[in-house]
């Protein structure tokens, strides 16, 4: 049963919380405007979107190494990234309602959409965060919340290069946290002030640039693909010049079909040697890479691939959703890929007599010891449970029944097909392992 789009996203937004995916933060008072919290199976789905990420990006590759750099950094960094003079939103306010918009989002600026009132003029408004480091609050005290991780890896460039002894074409990857005071956020977790981003840095050779844009581009499309996305709700959108960033020669974005329209999901860029340039002047110090081979300096390119890790999230749990059957058969489902499901295996005793909790509290030790995310449920009738668990996208349901106990069988469920199959209770374990093992992706 398809479900309405407009309905979609509210659908998504009280299972999120029905079910402890994501939470309004500071609830109790009244809550923060776009700022949310990961409750216990939304901390599972997100680490395994980054986990996801960072065996695609790092773990899996020879020539991608990652850091993880601070979150405050020093303010010259932001002036000659640019970031200072021109990571700006245009702003205009209604003279009447007071309220805010983007003027980039506004088709008509001669009245206030929502109350036809007089606009201001146009402002330019910086989107970062600023605070004061240390107890004075001056001007030479002002530090700024990164507003991108990719600075991080572009100033440390070469220590990383030299340690680990890189040589271009090479990545450095990063996820963290990234602050923009952004005009207009919303649409849940989509766009919000505080993110993760998840982003790598690729270097290359100047005359490479143009090969490794189009290789990224390619690559990450399908790590969306092969991690469960439908094909159909993903699409790559070319940058027209007018849009490229400061910094950019060329931009696609991978645009991912939400309820409420097209939008960006990640962007691939050609940064040029943009910023390893600005910041060996800015700072005095040289970032160019050493040659061994030609005996000579030279600036790489960088191709970046930067991805969000909230938005990656709803993305995965808006194309998952699903609803089979109507009315009183109707079932909810999470068709997760099951690397990214919260909870991997559910342990469920047929009833709460005769030996089942014995035997399934067995079981469900032996996975919780082979760090398989596992949960325990003996309450209610087995449909319930069955339904529970389809619901938060947990790939099996593993059930301890009579013949259990006869023959040291159990049932395992299949999420998707609702198929079952009967193992032998010692080898749950490996049959859930081999199930839920991620191949290279
Ligand atoms: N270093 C390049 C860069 O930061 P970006 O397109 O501004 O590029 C990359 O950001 C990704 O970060 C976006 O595609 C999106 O997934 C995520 N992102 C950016 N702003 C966000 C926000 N306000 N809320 C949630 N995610 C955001």
């Amino acid at each position: 049963m398809a479900v309405p789009s407009q309905d979609l996203m509210s659908t998504i937004v009280s299972l999120c919380k029905r079910r402890g995916f994501i939470f309004q933060s500071s609830e109790i008072y009244g809550g923060l405007n776009s700022c949310w919290d990961y409750g216990p199976l939304g901390v599972e789905l997100k680490r395994n979107v980054k986990e996801a990420w960072w065996r695609s990006m790092v773990t899996n590759r020879r020539d991608i190494v990652g850091i993880d750099a601070s979150i405050l950094m020093h303010p010259k960094v932001w002036e000659a990234s640019g970031h200072l003079a021109g990571f700006t939103d245009p702003l205009v306010d209604c003279k009447a309602c007071k309220s805010r918009f983007r003027a980039d989002h506004l088709d008509n600026l001669d009245k206030c959409p929502k109350c036809g009132g007089q606009l201001t003029e146009i402002r330019k408004f910086n989107l970062m965060f600023k605070t004061f480091m240390g107890p004075v609050e001056d001007q030479s005290a002002t530090v700024f919340m990164r507003p991108e991780t990719a600075q991080g890896i572009f100033v440390n460039f070469l220590n990383v290069q030299q340690s680990s002894r890189l040589k271009p074409p090479f990545g450095i990857a990063q996820i963290g946290k990234s602050f923009r005071n952004e005009i207009t956020p919303g649409n849940f977790t989509y766009r919000t002030r505080e993110f993760e981003q998840m982003e790598m840095e690729f270097f290359v050779p100047p005359t490479e640039d143009e090969q490794w844009y189009d290789y990224w581009k390619e690559q990450r499309l399908n790590w969306y693909k092969n991690h469960g996305i439908k094909s159909d709700n993903l699409r790559m959108r070319e940058h027209g010049k007018d849009e490229l960033a400061h910094y950019a020669k060329a931009c696609a974005d991978i645009e991912y079909k939400f309820p409420f329209g097209w939008s960006e999901l990640e962007g691939i860029a050609n940064r040029t040697d943009f910023d390893l340039k600005r910041h060996s002047e800015a700072s005095g110090k040289s970032l160019a890479f050493f040659d061994e081979e030609s005996k000579s300096h030279y600036f790489p390119y960088v191709v970046e691939p930067a991805a969000g890790a909230d938005r990656a999230t709803l993305a995965f749990l808006v194309d998952s959703y699903d609803v089979e059957g109507e009315g009183k058969d109707a079932r909810t489902v999470l068709r997760l890929h099951p690397s990214l499901s919260p909870i991997k295996a559910a342990v469920l005793p047929l009833v709460k007599r005769d030996g089942m909790p014995e035997m399934a509290e067995k079981i469900y030790k032996e996975l919780l010891d082979n760090s398989i995310k596992s949960f325990y449920d003996h309450t209610a009738a087995i449909g319930r449970r069955y339904a529970r668990q389809d619901e938060v996208g947990t790939p099996f349901c593993i059930t301890i029944d009579s013949q259990s106990l006869e023959d040291q069988t159990v049932t395992i469920r299949e999420r998707d097909s609702r198929e079952q199959f009967r193992v032998a209770a010692a080898s749950v374990v490996e049959t859930v392992s081999k199930k839920i093992k991620v191949k290279s992706l």
